[in-house]
């Protein structure tokens, strides 16, 4: 490795013009190499989930994990370890020297379009996780970039909104989970948010990029900008910001260069920021020699990944409820019910979205495993934004292969490309592949089969659409002016057509007053109404065992650039659960969602496994954990609260581009346990997988600032199964919330004791003084409460700073 005298001794050798270059990215999501420096280009890629690669749209085929709520659900910081290092599996495979991940910002309102991506409410479960999946990655030579630093919780105006935190709340909960990832697993690198914090840009914010990350945690990585994030050339190199991304233009530049040549940014200043971007090419095997790259990992088809897809996915996966149904018996009859059964949501929208070899459904999952046994009946609509076909259900006329064909034209009239895309969409303007950029393009395919279909087209312009021999005009416009719609949430316009055979759909869409998008064809059978799918699934749900409901949220709620607005289940989901429930010997409700939903029917139904957006392999995740072939051992990492507006922190609607946190530290089970709001349908921690535990007394262990606990654990069930057992602290000190302070698991066979040491985090015995702008332990009074999440504690100690000397016998061993 390279020290900081080499680095400066290269650094030495550029002038300010050709130093500044380096400072912004080359394009969406590379950086420029300099020989003279012997310095390499670096790629970056999105995201949490899966390495997307260097284009947004149309890139390589690649693995799609379950998303982090999933992941997190698990409690295990093994996992989250295994998850970075496929990642950094998927990123050699590629040429990517970055991720851009993990996201940990937490749950504050369950309205947060962008939670999917994101761990928990809770700082230290989210801060450990996110180190583990660090170290995961960079175990293998790949950097990780935490993100979004900081106070960037919700997604609505987020390019503008001012998150107001106090000082005490941003310590102590948004920035403790970079400051225990920046301890733990020393990231190469941070992404500044798009908000304002405190009525200064994120990019900008020299008391948190400086004066606390750099400065007081001593972080020697690289702090990067969020995608057209920056906003200044003088305040953002002074406040903090080290690379402006994407290039090749952004606000530095030339105005970066004038800012030293004035005076206003030394160049001692701009220096850091080259050293941190050296420091990290070092690091990642991109200055001198270029890095070797291996090509041995595993393909996203290869059975070793697919397993492992499969088992972490399952193994998050959570027991809400279960009326002695679940596991499912493998001889029962079952009716598979919902649109989420037939088309399970792997992934939220957004950054974080890839293209995935497949996508197993739920249907497709038990059907392997209950073969003629199980029924499926398609539900009732989930979505009411037309979305792009899925590709069976497209076929490029000109070839015949899946896909559409895609024909774009110049401004002179003349064709600039004419090919075979093997998907629904392409974009234009950003990250394609055209030599020049397209004033029209025509895409067109053929709809296979019969009867009534939808279709229709995504993309923001001006229309001339022809199905079936019928033209309409539709001008498409964005709903709002972020930057990032035309891509993340396109508009679209569908209509329905009846035919005996297939349906030719030719779209020209007018991109002469647009900048860059997302476009693409819609084909799919026509909406049913609701009463029939209904009456539908009540049906087949009468004639079997055991109905299983589908139901969940899509890329509409839980999608980056979006907010949700109710908790609720989009379309009549509620009303066919509650239908069937009625009809149905035993019901078990599937939750294909990342957050919370309400769950009105929840007393009617015997069984509620929440299953995440389980990626790639999801179906078949969902089928082992139905019937116990992994346990879904999973515990919720936020609260779920009983109704709209009953979570402690609701509103993610600025007001005057405002968004206030004004509940302060009374977050999640934090602020339920308070009074803040109402208890929770389920608590954060709550979950029951498939066994049953007897706790033994709790023993408590101080030694100088570390507190560990240690519980003997029963497991009273016939089948092996893990328990997850968390430890709070319920300081007696005025405005201190109560907080996980630790947990751990362990695998026990049925009938068997174990003992399990929680070793309690030092960094959760702390408040932060606002008065003396520093942290203080707390030491005086609690509770400690050893829980499966706050609804069901089973032990509570009483704790005291005599207990912390060691001189309380009965709570010491
Ligand atoms: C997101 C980032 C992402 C970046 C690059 C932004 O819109 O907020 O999380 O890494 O785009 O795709």
């Amino acid at each position: 490795m390279a020290d900081d005298a080499d680095l400066d001794a290269r650094i030495a050798r550029l002038d300010l013009t050709a130093k500044v270059r380096l400072l912004t990215g080359a394009t969406m999501f590379t950086l420029r190499g300099d020989d003279s420096v012997g310095l390499g280009e670096m790629a970056f890629s999105d995201g949490p989930t899966g390495v997307r690669g260097l284009k947004f749209i149309g890139g390589d085929e690649v693995a799609l994990l379950p998303n982090a709520t999933l992941i997190a659900s698990a409690w295990d910081e093994e996992l989250a370890h295994e998850v970075g290092e496929i990642l950094a599996d998927e990123a050699a495979r590629q040429r990517i020297h970055v991720v851009l991940g993990p996201t940990i910002n937490l749950h504050r309102s369950p309205l947060g379009g962008r939670l999917f991506e994101a761990y928990s409410e809770d700082p230290l479960l989210t801060g450990r996780l996110a180190a583990a999946y660090v170290k995961g990655l960079q175990g293998k030579g790949i950097g990780a970039c935490l993100k979004h630093l900081v106070a960037n919780e919700a997604e609505t105006e987020r390019h503008t909104v001012n998150s107001v935190v106090d000082e005490a709340t941003l310590r102590e909960l948004y920035l403790l989970p970079f400051e225990i990832a920046v301890d733990d697993s020393e990231p190469w690198s941070i992404m500044a948010a798009y908000n304002d914090v405190n009525g200064v840009p994120a990019t900008e914010h020299d008391a948190v990029n400086n004066g606390i990350v750099k400065g007081e945690w001593g972080w020697d990585g690289l702090l990067m900008s969020d995608w057209f994030a920056t906003k200044s050339a003088g305040p953002a190199a002074n406040g903090g910001l080290d690379l402006v991304m994407p290039g090749p233009d952004g606000p530095w530049g030339t105005a970066l260069v004038a800012a030293v040549e004035a005076g206003e940014v030394a160049e001692s200043m701009v220096d850091d920021h080259l050293r941190r971007l050296l420091r990290l090419a070092d690091r990642v095997g991109a200055l001198d020699e270029p890095r070797s790259w291996r090509d041995d990992v595993p393909s996203p088809t290869d059975p070793v990944r697919r397993e492992q897809l499969s088992r972490i996915a399952a193994r998050g996966m959570t027991v809400l409820q279960n009326r002695d149904v679940l596991p499912l018996d493998a001889g029962s009859t079952v009716a598979l019910v919902g649109r989420h059964a037939v088309e399970t949501v792997d992934m939220g929208g957004g950054s974080a979205q890839v293209r995935p070899p497949h996508q197993v459904s739920v249907a497709e999952g038990l059907a392997e495993l209950f073969g003629p046994r199980l029924t499926v009946v398609d539900g009732v609509e989930v979505r009411t934004r037309p979305v792009p076909a899925t590709v069976t259900m497209v076929v490029d006329p000109r070839t015949d292969e899946r896909g559409i064909r895609c024909v774009a034209i110049g401004a002179d009239g003349a064709v600039v490309a004419d090919t075979h895309v093997p998907d629904s969409m392409v974009s234009f303007g950003a990250d394609d592949d055209f030599p020049v950029p397209p004033s029209h393009a025509r895409l067109s395919a053929r709809v296979p089969g019969t009867g009534r279909r939808e279709v229709g087209v995504v993309g923001v312009g001006a229309w001339t659409v022809t199905v079936a021999g019928r033209t309409h005009d539709v001008a498409l416009s964005l709903e709002s002016d972020d930057v990032g719609e035309a891509i993340l949430r396109p508009p679209g316009w569908t209509t329905v057509v009846d035919s005996d055979g297939p349906v030719e759909v030719e779209a020209e869409v007018d991109l002469t007053h647009v900048r860059f998008g997302r476009f693409g064809l819609v084909a799919r059978p026509a909406p049913v109404p609701a009463e029939d799918a209904i009456a539908s699934a009540v049906a087949a749900a009468a004639a079997v065992d055991v109905a299983v409901v589908v139901v969940g949220l899509t890329e509409e709620q839980e999608t980056e650039a979006a907010d949700k607005s109710t908790l609720a289940l989009p379309g009549a989901q509620d009303a066919l659960v509650a239908a069937v429930a009625a009809a149905a010997r035993r019901t078990v409700v599937v939750v294909n969602a990342a957050t919370p939903v309400l769950m009105p029917w929840l007393d009617d139904v015997d069984a509620v496994l929440w299953a995440g957006i389980p990626g790639q392999e999801g179906g078949h995740a969902v089928a082992a954990a139905l019937l116990g072939l992994v346990e879904p051992a999973g515990r919720l990492v936020t609260s779920f609260p009983t109704h709209d507006g009953g979570s402690p922190a609701w509103r993610v609607v600025p007001e005057d581009g405002v968004l206030a946190y004004a509940e302060g530290p009374f977050v999640g089970y934090r602020g339920h346990r308070w009074g803040a709001a109402p208890e929770p349908a389920f608590w954060f921690g709550h979950g029951l997988g498939y066994g049953t535990w007897r706790y033994g007394a709790p023993e408590v262990a101080v030694d100088g600032e570390f507190v560990s606990v240690a519980v003997p654990v029963e497991n009273t069930s016939g089948r092996p199964s893990r328990e997850v057992v968390q430890v709070y602290l319920d300081p007696e000190e005025d405005g201190q919330p109560v907080r996980l302070v630790g947990w751990a698991a362990h695998e026990v066979p049925p009938g068997r004791t174990q003992e399990v040491v929680v070793r309690c985090d030092a960094r959760l015995w702390r408040r932060w003084d606002a008065v003396q702008h520093a942290w203080v332990r707390l030491e005086g009074a609690g509770r400690l409460l050893v829980a499966r999440g706050l609804g069901d504690i089973r032990a509570s100690i009483p704790f005291t700073s005599k207990s912390a000397q060691k001189t309380d016998a009965a709570l010491t061993r």
